[in-house]
């Protein structure tokens, strides 16, 4: 669960302005999320009927507020990311019980980069989307141990 210094600085570098300005750039990111595969409004236990109206949907902006704060947590925690084991794995479990399935978490990383991509303009390199790619990786490796496994599924 390690990253290398290089990355540390470069998503360091990137967060600060992103992470004064949380939702916003989360709204954007899962606008490009149900852009990409508008099937994974089906995953939310809440109304996602009205998901263009982000401002008007609570639980929506509360979820995307959680990601966010996830992200800030992950970006905070660069030098001890094993800190966020327990909790990412639990996550990860809380989000296997609603029923959401790993696969989705893919489409999630991919708007993040494009995110990323939107909000720094030029500042978006190569180096830097590894950076996060790397990151995201990490915690999505993580959070995917929350999953039961098979042999949980049969000892059901
Ligand atoms: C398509 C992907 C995702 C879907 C469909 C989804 C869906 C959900 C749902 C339905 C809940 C409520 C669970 C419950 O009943 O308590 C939830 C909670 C939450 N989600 Fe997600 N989620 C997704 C991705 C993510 C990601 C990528 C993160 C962070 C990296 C995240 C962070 C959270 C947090 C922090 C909570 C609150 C958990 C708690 O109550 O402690 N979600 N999500």
């Amino acid at each position: 669960m390690a990253m290398a210094e290089k990355d540390k600085e470069l998503i360091r570098g990137s967060w600060e302005s992103l992470g004064k300005n949380k939702i916003p750039h989360g709204v954007v990111m899962f606008n490009r999320m149900f852009e990409l595969e508008p099937s994974l409004r089906n995953l939310f236990n809440f109304d996602t009927t009205y998901v263009e109206d982000y401002l008007s949907n609570a639980a929506l902006l509360d979820h995307i507020t959680k990601v966010m704060l996830v992200l800030d947590a992950a970006v905070k925690n660069l030098d001890n990311l094993l800190a966020l084991k327990d909790y990412l794995v639990k996550l990860g479990r809380k989000h296997a019980t609603a029923g959401v399935s790993i696969k989705a978490f893919g489409v999630v990383g991919e708007s993040l980069l494009y995110m990323l991509q939107c909000s720094l303009g030029e500042a978006y390199s190569a180096p830097l989307q590894q950076a996060w790619l790397n990151l995201y990786t990490i915690v999505e490796a993580v959070m995917s141990q929350g999953w039961p496994t098979d042999s949980e599924h049969k000892a059901d």
